[in-house]
């Protein structure tokens, strides 16, 4: 009891889970008290619970008693009214009701008084019940426990409030007549306001943190207000169901398969509905949208799950320019519905993907901080460009972050601690040399910046025109193009910022800075990481390989120079999240065969693969483009959550995407495995 009370006070909230555990271990067996209990209160625990009371002797489960009670829970009555804001604002007091809900923390006033507040069914008001030892209801009242559904059948009175405050905003309660339990809330299962559950009791998370109820009622309201955008457009968007059994393609991402009972036959499921939505177009289906279950068989990140929902959609006889157009107005739409921010007017920023990896080192660069990243290789001395890397005739770069109160020695705490950081250590290994960190301080020799010597000194206070305490970091790197998503400077920027805000060093950013990365290449350089195509000319497509070259000259490097071609491609790019992805498509089916067999040099079979999407823009397909949003990240973005998890109902765990509740993946019998003609490879 001490325990239970000292949790409830919050002050032991790290200690929850050692506690719940105890108290299940010690209540999974029932106490001698409890086995003579009335049958009444004896807790109904579902399957699990009636297996164990029958393999125990001392505890012959009374099913009779159990279907008793759940015959009265059959068939309970109609609520007169929803406890809500519109019921509190009309009942009048002698008014008989009767409520739904759930039961509180009942307090025991007296041998002759209870009150117990009733929380709705959807758990955004309650009420208090007033219960009086006169009423048969009063002993049941004390019989039940917190957290129960119940029926509550009573009369409403005014409450006599302590002040004014209370009259004007909690001003009826119920004086009990009767009340009836619908299924009883186990004392093995402990749950209190802001308690933190394992994964695998997702639905007691659920129930106790409005937080995560509100994420999933706001993520209801996204996809309404999207539907209603798209819809009231003239022509109108269709939503269009397209299969999840779908089959194999080199897309770009790892897949899930789906084995069949015909030996050799598998589907996989979509890692995005593209190619189906592109099939819509050859279909006469002008524009189509879906919220789109996405399977990719990725290792988890804060903003990636396994399985996803994509905002897809795709317009015939449209440029990406059209498609720019549809997001800007409904990203506005969705900010001032439900954000209360009016999105300035006027198309997004755009930004290159040159220019994006250029100044912030990143192809979904957070751009509200600054800390821009500049080259000056061409500034400084040789003997400091040695020191800080072993590449020869490297590309230097160089970024300031701001310090505080112009005070380096806050500064050099900072940093130290950043470097020895998990998060900072990295970065010392780096093979093509560490960072070179300096603070800038006026009341040492060249104001801390001594190894650059006299000139590049000058020259670089020139370029950065730094303060007394501010960091500036210098970085190298091979003097190659731009590939992939970021380089190491880009990857310090975004870890120095954010550890910099973790630490209080500097505050956190606000506000959302909406933008366009475009022109990227085409293709890139084929990686261990990621499957692209498994073409044999080294180079994979950058988005997909449905992605169409952005000009007519870019059409003309297809065969003297691919690694040139920029592709007509844009993510939609939030405060450094990569919101969305989309393009132009390539609609000609033997541009689209040469892309894949001469420009990437897919095998032959692999090329098979796509002949229904050939097939399809065979058949005189139209010109169309599309995107696709990240519904979970979106929402994320919205309700400021570090993870997607926390805006998704029953999301995935762990590396590799475990449901805990469900334990999902499950292992698989020899029987099953046969019927699918799998065997498991041993080691
Ligand atoms: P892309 O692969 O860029 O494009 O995906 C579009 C958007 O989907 C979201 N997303 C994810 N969200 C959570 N977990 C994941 N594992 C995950 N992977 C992607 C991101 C991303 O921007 N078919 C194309 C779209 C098109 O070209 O129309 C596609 O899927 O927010």
């Amino acid at each position: 009891m001490l325990l239970a009370r000292a949790a409830y006070n919050g002050r032991l909230r790290a200690s929850y889970l050692a506690i719940f555990y105890y108290v299940c271990r010690r209540r999974l067996t029932p106490t001698p008290t409890e086995i003579h209990a009335a049958p009444s209160r004896r807790a109904f625990h579902g399957a699990r619970c009636l297996r164990q009371q029958a393999e125990d002797p001392r505890n012959p489960i009374e099913i009779s008693q159990v279907l008793e009670n759940y015959k009265n829970a059959v068939e309970f009555p109609p609520a007169t009214l929803p406890l809500n804001k519109e019921f509190l604002a009309t009942v009048t007091p002698g008014q008989e009701v009767v409520l739904h809900g759930y039961l509180g923390v009942r307090n025991d006033v007296s041998k002759k008084l209870s009150f117990v507040r009733l929380q709705d069914p959807t758990m955004y008001h309650n009420i208090q019940v007033v219960s009086t030892a006169n009423r048969d209801s009063f002993n049941v009242l004390r019989s039940l426990r917190p957290n129960s559904p119940v029926v509550v059948k009573g009369t409403v009175q005014a409450k006599q409030a302590k002040n004014a405050e209370m009259a004007e905003s909690d001003p009826w309660e119920i004086v009990l007549d009767e009340i009836h339990l619908l299924n009883e809330f186990p004392n093995d299962i402990w749950m209190a306001p802001d308690m933190v559950h394992p994964p695998k009791h997702r639905h007691l998370q659920l129930r106790t943190s409005p937080d995560l109820r509100e994420a999933l009622h706001f993520r209801a309201k996204v996809r309404e207000i999207c539907r209603r955008e798209l819809t009231k457009r003239q022509p109108a968007f269709v939503e269009v169901e397209t299969p999840l059994l779908f089959k194999s393609t080199p897309e770009g991402a790892r897949e899930f398969i789906v084995p069949t009972r015909k030996p050799g036959l598998a589907y996989a499921l979509p890692q995005s509905p593209q190619q189906y939505k592109q099939m819509l177009m050859a279909s006469g289906i002008h524009k189509y949208y879906q919220f789109a279950r996405c399977f990719r068989d990725e290792d988890l990140r804060a903003d990636r799950q396994p399985e996803f929902t994509q905002l897809d959609l795709e317009m015939s006889f449209a440029t990406s320019e059209d498609v720019m157009r549809v997001i800007e107005d409904l990203v506005r739409r969705l900010w001032s519905d439900l954000m209360d921010t009016e999105i300035p007017s006027g198309p997004f920023r755009r930004l290159s993907y040159h220019d994006a990896m250029k100044r912030y080192g990143s192809d979904k660069p957070d751009t509200r901080y600054g800390m821009e990243i500049q080259r000056i290789e061409h500034l400084l001395p040789v003997d400091l460009v040695n020191k800080i890397t072993p590449l020869t005739n490297p590309i230097v770069e160089v970024f300031k972050v701001e310090g505080n109160d112009n005070n380096p020695a806050e500064t050099s705490e900072f940093i130290t601690r950043f470097l020895d950081s998990p998060d900072g250590a990295p970065f010392n290994s780096n093979p093509e040399g560490g960072p070179g960190i300096f603070i800038y301080d006026v009341k040492k020799p060249l104001r801390g910046l001594q190894p650059f010597g006299f000139q590049a000194a000058e020259y670089v206070e020139d370029l950065l025109e730094p303060d007394h305490g501010d960091l500036l970091v210098i970085q190298a790197r091979n003097p190659a193009p731009f590939t992939g998503g970021s380089t190491p400077i880009g990857d310090l920027r975004r870890a120095l910022h954010s550890a910099a805000v973790k630490t209080g060093f500097k505050p956190a950013p606000t506000g959302f800075q909406f933008l366009w990365v475009v022109d990227f290449p085409l293709f890139s350089p084929s990686s261990e990481s990621e499957p692209g195509q498994g073409g044999a000319a080294g180079i994979s497509s950058t988005h997909h390989p449905f992605t169409a070259p952005k000009t007519a000259a870019d059409v003309d490097m297809l065969l003297t120079d691919p690694a040139q071609v920029v592709a007509d491609h844009y993510d939609l790019v939030v405060n450094g999240v990569e919101l969305g992805g989309g393009s132009r498509r390539i609609h000609n089916a033997t541009v689209q065969e040469f892309i894949l067999r001469d420009v990437l040099k897919m095998p032959e079979e692999r090329l098979a693969d796509f002949s229904h999407l050939l097939e399809a823009l065979r058949a005189g397909c139209p010109p169309h483009a599309g995107i696709a949003l990240g519904l979970d990240r979106l929402v994320a973005l919205m309700l400021g959550k570090d993870s997607v998890r926390d805006v998704i109902a029953f999301p995935k765990f762990g590396k590799l995407g475990e449901d805990p509740m469900v334990k999902a993946p499950s292992s698989v019998s020899m029987e099953t495995l046969e019927t699918y003609h799998l065997r498991p490879v041993d080691g």
